[in-house]
C-alpha cells in the first residue's frame, strides 16, 4: 500500500462512531473509498480463487477486508451487492424455492469407447449433410463430477443461481453460490461484449483434498462419511444456510452459455476464453480438436492423467465448435445432437461372495445383498455389494461362492456387475428370495408390475428400526446423538413403536439401556428435544412415506402449510401440486388414511412438535390466483425485477416461462413488451399490465399473500377484453 492511500483512508476515520441512520446519503468520498475497497478485493480474488495468482498476501486482503466491513458498518447504505463482505451473512431460508431454467439444463448421451465417439462424429456431419470425409471441429473438456448450476447475470451482475433439479425447474440457492469465492459477483469489464442477461452454466464440485479435510473433521465428530466429493458438494450446495455452504469450501468451473440476451461469440473455444475474460473460471485443460481422430487422443491421453488432478472427473464431454453448426443440429429428447459426455470406467474388482443376506428397509422392501471377503475399490476397502431385487439376482444369476465383479459407480454401496461363471465352485444353488419376511417372519408380496418384494407387516421390527433411523437422520429430523445400536434396543424394548415415541421418552427409560452413561442420556434427550422444531418438510420427509423424499416433501409443504392440512386433502388435488402427479399423490393420501397414522400425526403435534409452517412464503391457498396458472411476463417491470416476479411466482404453485405457448394463462406486459405479446393474444392468454398483475396477486391488497377467492380468476381483466377484441 502506498502512503497517500494510508492517508486517504485515514482522513476517512469518521468523527463520530454511531452508523450513519438507515436512508442517509452516503457522502460521495465514503462511497468512492467503498468502491475503491470493493474494486481492490475483488480484483485479488480472483487472482487467488480463479487465476490461483495471488499477488497480495492473505494478510493484506483480510486487512482490506476488515476495512471494507467496518466502513459499511459505519454506512450501511454504501453496501452493494458485489460487496465480498455479502458473500456470507445470508440469513438462513425456510426451504430452496423452486426455479425453472429459462433454457432447459439438458443431458448428454454418453460413449463408452473410441468407437462409439466416431460413431458420434458419423450422426453429427450426416445431420449436417457434410461427407463422410469432411472434419468437424470438436472442444474437449474434462466432465467435472460435481454438480450443473445455473447462474444468472444481469447487466453483470450474478443475480440468481440455481441447482440443475430436473433440467427444466431446480432450487434456487443464490445466497449459498455468492460463498463460493471463485463465484464472480460482477463481471470484468474484459473480453467480448456480455450479454444483457445470461445464464452461464457450470460445475459445482470439492477437490479431493477439501473432500478428505471434510471426512476427517466429520470422523472425529462422529458424523457418518461422506461416500465421495460429488456427494459432499451436492449436500453443501443444497443447505438451507449459507454458512453451512461456506464451511465446505466449495468450487466452481464454468463451461456453456445458456439462455442469453444480446450478442454472443460464435464458438466454444470463444465461449471458454469469453467466461475466463469476464472473470469466470473455466477448466485449463480443454482442447480444440480439428478432428475425431485428436478426440480420441485427449480422451485416451486424460484416461490416467486424470488420476493425478485434484479434483474427481468421470470423464470428458466433446461438443461441436461452432454455435452455429450446433444450432443446425438441435437436440433430440433431453440431449443435444452437438455433444457427447465419453466415460470413464468407474473402479472395478474381483471378489468371492461369502453369502446373499436379505435386508428388510423402511417401507418394507426385500434387499438382498451380496456379502463378500473384502476387497480394495476406489481406495476403500468394501465388503457388501448390493443385488438389488429378485429380478436383478436372477438376471445375474448370483450363487453363494460365486467370484464376481464389482464397480463403485458413484454410489456408497458398490453393486455386482456379472459373475465369473467358470470359477463357479460344484454344488452352488441358484439364489430364491424369501417367502417371508427374514426378520418377522410375516408375509411378503410382490404385487404384479413390480420388482420389489415387500413384507406387508408394518409392526415389523426391522421396518420400524428402520423408520425410526430415517425420522433421525441427518437429511429428516437430524437428532443426534440417535445411533443405530440406541434404535435397536429402543425398538427392540418395545419403548418405541413409531417416531412420535421418541418424543415420550424419558432419563428414566433410558439409563437402564445398555452403553447409556448419563451424558449420552442428557444429549440424547436435548437433541430430541431440539428436534421439535425442525421445519415441517423435514418431519414430513421423516415420516417415510413411499415415493415421498425430500424434494417431494418440500413441494408439499409449500402448498400445505400444515400437515393435517395435508392429511385432509383430497387426492386429485396432492396429484395437481406441480411436480407431484398421481402416483405419489396415491401414496401420501392412502398414508394419511392409516388410523396409525393419524394417531401417529396427533401425538406428533401433542408432544409439541412443530407440524405447521410458519414461512410466509407458503400462502397459497385453494383459491390462490396464481397455483396452477402458467405466467410469462415480457418487457421491463417497474415495481420488480422480471426474475421477482417470476420467483413470486413459482413459490406460489405457478409457473413461469420464457415463452410464449398454448399453456400460457397470463401474459404479464411491462414497459417495450414486444412479439411475445402479439403471439399470446394470437393463443388466446390473458394480457395483464403489471398493475393488474399485482392485483392479481394480491400483492397490493394488505401486502400479505394472494387473495383467498378465486373470484379475480374468472372475471376477464378489463384491459385484456377490450386489447383481445381489438386484435
Ligand atoms: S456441458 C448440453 N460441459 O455433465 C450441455 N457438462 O451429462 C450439457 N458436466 O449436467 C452440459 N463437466 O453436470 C458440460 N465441461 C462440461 C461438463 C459438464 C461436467 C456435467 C454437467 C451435466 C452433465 C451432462
Amino acid at each position: 500500500m502506498t502512503p497517500d492511500e494510508t492517508s486517504a483512508s485515514a482522513s476517512l476515520e469518521p468523527a463520530d462512531s454511531a452508523p450513519a441512520p438507515p436512508g442517509a446519503i452516503v457522502p460521495p468520498e465514503i462511497a468512492a473509498e467503498a468502491k475503491r475497497l470493493r474494486d481492490w478485493l475483488n480484483y485479488h480474488s480472483h487472482r487467488y480463487y480463479v487465476l490461483d495468482a495471488p499477488e497480495v498476501s492473505d494478510a493484506e486482503w483480510d486487512r482490506r477486508f476488515r476495512e471494507l466491513s467496518d466502513l459499511e458498518a459505519e454506512y450501511p447504505d454504501a453496501i452493494t451487492p458485489d460487496s465480498p463482505t455479502q458473500r456470507i451473512g445470508a440469513a438462513p431460508a425456510d426451504f430452496l424455492p423452486a426455479y425453472s431454467h429459462r433454457q432447459p439444463m439438458l443431458s448428454l448421451g454418453n460413449a463408452f469407447n473410441a468407437g462409439e465417439l466416431v460413431a458420434f462424429d458419423g450422426r453429427v456431419k450426416r445431420v449436417l449433410g457434410l461427407d463422410g470425409d469432411a472434419t468437424v471441429e470438436y472442444v474437449t473438456e474434462l466432465k467435472m463430477d460435481g454438480l450443473a448450476v445455473s447462474l444468472t447475470y444481469e447487466e453483470g451482475r450474478f443475480t440468481l443461481g440455481a441447482t440443475r433439479g430436473n433440467g427444466s425447474t431446480g432450487e434456487e440457492v443464490t445466497n449459498n453460490l455468492k460463498t463460493i469465492r471463485s463465484l464472480p459477483l460482477i463481471l470484468r469489464p474484459e473480453g467480448p461484449p456480455q450479454p444483457s442477461r445470461m445464464e452461464v452454466r457450470g460445475e459445482v464440485y470439492m477437490t479431493r483434498g477439501e473432500f478428505a479435510r471434510l471426512n476427517a473433521e466429520r470422523e472425529t465428530e462422529g458424523l457418518p462419511l461422506f461416500a465421495n466429493p460429488r456427494n459432499a458438494a451436492a449436500g453443501g450446495l443444497r443447505q438451507l444456510d449459507p454458512k453451512l455452504t461456506a464451511r465446505r469450501r466449495l468450487d466452481l468451473v464454468c463451461y456453456e452459455i445458456g439462455y442469453h440476451e444480446g450478442p454472443l461469440v460464435e464458438t466454444q473455444r470463444e465461449v471458454l476464453d469469453a467466461l475466463a475474460a469476464w472473470g469466470f473460471r473455466v477448466n485449463p485443460h480443454a482442447r480444440l480438436c480439428p478432428s475425431i481422430a485428436e478426440v480420441v487422443a485427449f480422451v485416451e491421453e486424460w484416461e490416467t492423467r486424470r488420476e493425478t488432478l485434484e479434483y474427481e472427473t468421470d470423464g470428458v464431454v466433446v461438443k461441436v465448435n461452432s454455435l452455429a453448426l450446433r444450432s443446425e443440429l438441435g437436440q433430440v429428447s433431453r440431449s443435444p445432437r452437438w455433444a457427447i459426455a465419453f466415460k470413464y470406467q468407474p473402479p472395478r474388482a474381483v471378489t468371492r461372495v461369502e453369502e446373499i443376506a436379505v435386508q428388510v428397509g423402511r417401507t418394507g422392501a426385500l434387499t438382498p445383498v451380496a456379502v463378500m471377503e473384502p476387497v480394495a475399490l476406489g481406495g476403500v476397502m468394501v465388503r457388501r455389494a448390493t443385488l438389488h431385487n429378485e429380478d436383478e439376482i436372477r438376471r445375474l444369476d448370483v450363487r453363494v461362492g460365486d467370484t464376481v465383479q464389482i464397480q463403485r459407480a458413484g454410489e456408497v454401496i458398490p453393486e455386482v456387475l456379472e459373475v465369473l461363471t467358470t470359477l463357479r465352485p460344484d454344488g452352488a444353488v441358484p439364489f430364491v428370495m424369501p417367502t417371508e419376511c427374514p426378520v418377522c417372519g410375516g408375509d411378503v408380496e410382490r404385487p404384479d408390475g413390480e420388482v420389489v418384494t415387500r413384507c406387508i407387516n408394518v409392526a415389523c421390527p426391522a421396518q420400524r428400526r428402520e423408520r425410526i433411523r430415517h425420522f433421525a437422520s441427518r437429511g429428516a429430523m437430524d437428532i443426534e446423538g440417535m445411533g443405530p445400536a440406541l434404535i435397536a434396543q429402543l425398538v427392540d424394548t418395545g419403548l418405541v413403536k413409531d417416531p412420535s415415541d421418541l418424543f415420550t421418552l424419558t432419563a428414566d427409560h433410558l439409563i437402564p439401556l445398555e452403553r447409556m452413561a448419563e451424558k449420552s442420556v442428557e444429549n440424547a434427550l436435548s437433541s430430541i428435544e431440539a428436534a421439535k422444531d425442525r421445519l415441517v418438510e423435514r418431519l414430513l420427509f421423516g415420516l417415510s412415506i413411499r415415493h415421498v423424499g425430500e424434494n417431494v416433501a418440500r413441494l408439499l409443504t409449500a402448498r400445505y402449510p400444515s400437515l393435517q392440512e395435508l392429511a385432509q386433502a383430497p387426492e386429485d388435488t396432492i396429484a395437481a401440486v406441480p411436480g407431484v402427479g398421481p402416483v405419489i399423490a396415491a401414496s401420501v393420501h392412502a398414508f394419511f388414511r392409516e388410523p396409525h397414522n393419524l394417531r401417529m400425526l396427533d401425538a406428533l403435534a401433542a408432544a409439541g412438535v412443530r407440524v405447521r409452517s410458519e414461512a410466509e412464503t407458503v400462502l397459497v391457498t385453494e383459491g390462490g390466483a396464481i397455483a396452477g396458472k402458467s405466467f410469462v411476463f415480457t418487457g421491463t417491470l417497474s415495481t420488480m425485477t422480471r426474475l421477482e416476479a417470476e420467483r413470486f411466482v413459482i413459490a406460489r404453485g405457478g409457473r413461469a416461462t420464457s415463452s410464449v405457448s398454448k399453456a400460457t394463462d397470463y401474459l404479464v406486459a411491462g414497459e417495450k413488451a414486444g412479439s411475445k405479446r402479439a403471439k399470446a393474444e394470437q393463443l388466446g392468454a390473458l394480457i395483464l399490465t403489471e398493475a393488474e398483475f399485482r392485483a392479481l396477486a394480491g400483492l397490493d391488497a394488505s401486502g400479505v399473500g394472494p387473495p383467498e377467492s378465486a373470484a379475480l380468476l374468472q372475471i376477464p381483466l378489463p384491459v385484456a377484453a377490450s386489447e383481445e377484441s381489438a386484435s
